[in-house]
């Protein structure tokens, strides 16, 4: 149970505002709480950043844009990190904070991916001998922290979960999306996806 205080300023901001205002506070909230470490290699911002340009560099559709670049807001939300990238020491469930805090904004397409993303990660590592290999060592260390390998009964429950497929494509985009200085569009790049997906009776 997640026992930290939210940030409620982006959900007051976008309840106040138009689509186009909505969208101008979620990006303007990125790019100030994104300036924050994502790990060792990358801010939180550039990984958005880097996420999103993996997800439209694959032909993915606007949603799953979209949630590749909102995936850790959780993260921002709760203000976890720190300049000293001790993050991962906790886990405070970023993927599903994140995805509450958008769900009046975003449909099931968006936030159901979002919360799915850490437990895609043990969904992977349980199927996919390779994945694990392929891993960061920060993303290694928070495998374990968020429960390790899937046993038989956990992975036939997953399998069930809608969007499962693509909540395990953003999880494989965010896993790649932690290169180094990597020259990858700013936000602005995904305004109209973002815009697209904002629910009717948001926009
Ligand atoms: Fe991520």
């Amino acid at each position: 149970m997640n026992t930290h205080a939210l940030d409620p300023l982006l959900a007051d901001q976008m309840q106040a505002a138009d689509a186009d205002g909505k969208v101008d506070a979620l990006f303007a909230y990125l790019e100030q709480k994104g300036a924050s470490n994502y790990d060792e290699q990358v801010t939180q911002l550039e990984h958005a950043l880097q996420t999103a340009a993996l997800a439209k560099a694959a032909g993915g559709t606007a949603a799953q844009v979209t949630s590749a670049l909102l995936h850790d807001l959780g993260h921002m939300l709760v203000c976890e990190h720190n300049a000293e990238g001790d993050f991962l020491a906790e886990d405070l469930e970023h993927e599903v904070i994140g995805a509450k805090y958008l769900d009046p904004f975003f449909p099931p397409e968006i936030t159901v991916p979002i919360s799915l993303h850490v437990p895609s990660k043990r969904y992977l590592c349980t199927v996919d001998p390779d994945y694990y290999d392929s891993l960061s060592s920060a993303s290694k260390h928070s495998f374990v922290v968020q429960g390790g390998k899937m046993d038989d009964e956990q992975r036939a429950e997953f399998e069930k979960t809608p969007h499962l497929d693509l909540a395990v494509q953003l999880r494989r985009w965010d896993d790649e999306g932690k290169v180094m200085g990597l020259d990858v569009p700013g936000v602005q790049a995904y305004r109209d996806d973002v815009l697209a997906c904002l629910k009717v009776d948001q926009g």
